[in-house]
């Protein structure tokens, strides 16, 4: 998909109000919201459309069970909705109720359009209807004569007067359609699962209800006013009435949408119906649907039954909206389904934002602040650099068609390529030794690289994570937006030369141990932390036993010796300088003298303790701990096989 269209108009399903918001919606919305974010950078004229869907019979019974009125109710868990995305500053530009007077307005005269056309007829319709799918089902796909093969609950025979839309006359212009337009449907594979269903025969669909009342009445020219319109025609209506269809048509230019955003499960709606609809209706049909899998929770699906339904507030407050943003969209190919699990998140959250990104920016505020009294240019990167440039400009390119092609986790993981490329050139670069040498020119280089690629990173990371990558711009001191997209990802620039200013660390390690407890929103039994729990010592056969959490109580990284000399006075001790990734190196005193030299440490990559309380030895505070193994030939060091970035966690 191309970014060549001026205006962008993108959607997410309409939700219903029988429930309020999980991670499920929190997902669609979440990968919506992210689109428009990225579309609006590069500068389109972009409409974000969300709301509710509030009409039909399953909400109307859901507000009598609670014994409200379905007006009441409908306005309650509407809010509740509104509330989770203005809460999760989700940048819709309209969110519409199906129960606003001109969404309705907009149906009934859509309802007209397809009559006068002569695409709607009044007919008795006799078969099957699942309430909680809102669908009715021909006889042939019942599970066992009664079930939905949809959700598995119990259908209702229905026989009533209806208008029917007439679906089968579109059969062939939807396998054209389908046919001609490959990105029509995302991802691909799932086309063939519409083409399979239509190929099998369409069958016209009822499109009004007289056993109850909870809708939308046909146009008062009709005088049928028994009739309220089928909630999938409704709903599917709300992606023009939002932009003024059958009011004013006044945002009817961001018609057809660039693409609406959906759940596998309600694809058919959208991949037959509303084309079916549209066309018509004579409107051109929308460029992509792109439909996503579903989010089980530890292996199993979500249900208010089983009470394992997770509140995407409470992850959010629990770890940071941003992280779970950022959790969501790379856990997951589109398409697939996802297990949430906190463990999971937790290591998204400390390897690749704390050890990659939240890490990266940590060694260049230090890097600058102790070289440079905090100073970056540019200038000479490509003079020294040019190879690690071209490597993330080439990793840059690659990114926007992954975005459109809703391929998000490998945007992500694309866009993990600079940071790769980044932590690797202060490994080998090692400012440190560079200082050292007197080649300032080219330890400032490295700065403005290292500066450069996280200041390019940010902007394209920033629809994923707009608070953080706030931050992170505004440490390095420019504003994301169109500008900075165009110069610093389009035009391959670097950054102008700044002060940067130091922020607090961004990813804070969240140690497995205090695993936060997600309750289930829908009943008050706390489950028991799955990983959290503390597990007891036990001693077998002279062992004894810890649980990983206790492991990872300990905090063990790889570090480089960036300076080593002699404790003066000392037969044992060594002062090493060890570089964890941090702001500043950590100050070490090992006794390993009898069996290394300074020398033979410098450079050297090691194993810490990076949590042992610090202490003083022969009056030098010692941060941590190395780790070695001693028996009757000696001591030795314990180092990574390979060379690892400065930080990286061991466990
Ligand atoms: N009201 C209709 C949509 C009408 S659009 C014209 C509807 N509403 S819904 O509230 O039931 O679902 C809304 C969206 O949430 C759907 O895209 C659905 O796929 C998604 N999810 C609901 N549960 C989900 C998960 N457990 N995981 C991921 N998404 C799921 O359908």
């Amino acid at each position: 998909m191309s970014n060549s269209c001026k205006k962008a108009y993108i959607t997410t399903p309409i939700y219903y109000v029988n429930d309020i918001a999980h991670i499920g919606h929190a997902y669609t919305t979440i990968i919506a919201d992210t689109l428009a974010r990225y579309s609006r950078m590069t500068g389109l004229d972009t409409f974000f459309l969300t709301g509710t869907d509030e009409h039909g019979q399953k909400i109307e019974e859901a507000a009598k069970k609670r014994g409200e009125s379905t007006q009441d109710y409908a306005d309650k868990i509407s809010a509740t909705f509104k509330n989770l995305w203005d809460e999760f500053d989700i940048s819709y530009d309209k969110f519409i109720r199906t129960t606003d007077e001109e969404h309705m307005k907009g149906v009934q005269k859509a309802f007209s359009t397809m009559y006068s056309k002569g695409d709607i007829y009044k007919d008795t319709y006799k078969g099957h209807y699942c309430i909680s799918c809102e669908t009715f089902f021909p006889e042939i796909q019942l599970v066992d004569g009664e079930f939905c093969p949809e959700c598995g609950k119990s259908t209702t025979i229905v026989e009533e007067e209806s208008y029917f839309f007439k679906l089968s006359a579109y059969e062939d212009k939807l396998l054209a359609w389908y046919n001609d337009t490959p990105d029509c449907i995302l991802p691909r594979n799932k086309k063939n699962e519409v083409i399979r269903f239509v190929e099998g025969g369409l069958q016209d669909l009822s499109i009004t209800r007289t056993s109850f009342d909870w809708g939308v009445k046909l146009p008062s020219d009709m005088n049928d006013p028994k009739h309220v319109m089928y909630v999938w025609l409704d709903a599917l209506m709300n992606y023009i009435t939002a932009l003024g269809y059958g009011k004013d048509d006044a945002n009817m230019d961001y018609w057809p949408a660039r693409v609406h955003l959906i759940g596998k499960d309600i694809l058919r709606f959208h991949a037959i119906y509303w084309p079916a609809f549209l066309m018509s209706l004579g409107l051109p049909l929308p460029k992509h649907i792109a439909a996503h899998g579903w989010w089980t929770r530890d292996g199993e699906k979500m249900s208010k039954s089983k009470g394992n339904v997770v509140n995407p507030k409470e992850v959010a407050d629990a770890y940071g909206l941003d992280n779970f943003r950022y959790f969501m969209l790379r856990e997951v190919p589109f398409g697939g389904d996802g297990d949430f699990s906190q463990k999971a998140l937790i290591d998204r959250i400390n390897s690749d934002l704390g050890n990659d990104l939240g890490n990266l920016l940590n060694r260049v505020i230090g890097m600058s602040g102790k070289y440079f009294d905090g100073e970056v240019d540019s200038s000479n990167v490509t003079k020294y650099y040019q190879n690690e440039l071209d490597e993330v400009e080439s990793s840059l390119a690659k990114l926007e068609p992954l975005l459109f092609e809703m391929q998000i986790h490998r945007y992500l993981e694309e866009l993990w390529r600079p940071l790769t490329v980044a932590n690797k050139a202060i490994d080998k670069y090692q400012p440190w030794t560079l200082m050292k040498e007197g080649e300032e020119e080219k330890a400032m280089a490295l700065n403005g690289l290292i500066a450069s690629i996280l200041a390019k990173v940010s902007v394209m990371l920033y629809p994923v994570m707009p608070k953080v990558c706030t931050k992170i711009s505004n440490a390095l001191c420019f504003k994301i937006d169109n500008d900075s997209w165009n110069r610093l990802t389009q035009n391959k620039e670097l950054l102008s030369p700044f002060n940067l200013k130091k922020i607090d660390p961004l990813f804070p390690r969240i140690e497995e141990a205090i695993l936060k407890q997600i309750e289930p929103e829908h009943n008050n039994k706390i489950e028991e932390p799955k990983i959290a729990k503390k597990t007891e010592l036990k001693e077998i056969e002279g062992i004894t036993y810890i649980g990983i959490e206790q492991f990872f109580e300990t905090s063990l990284k790889v570090g480089t010796v960036i300076q080593a000399e002699e404790v003066p006075k000392s037969k044992k001790l060594l002062l090493l300088q060890v570089d964890l990734g941090e702001d500043e190196p950590r100050q070490i005193v090992a006794g390993i003298k009898e069996w290394y030299s300074a020398e033979d440490m410098l450079n050297t990559q090691v194993c810490v303790v990076a949590n042992l309380k610090p202490a003083k030895l022969m009056g030098h505070i010692s941060q941590g701990m190395l780790l070695a193994a001693k028996d009757e030939d000696g001591l030795c060091m314990i180092r990574p096989e390979k060379p690892k970035t400065a930080g990286t966690p061991i466990g």
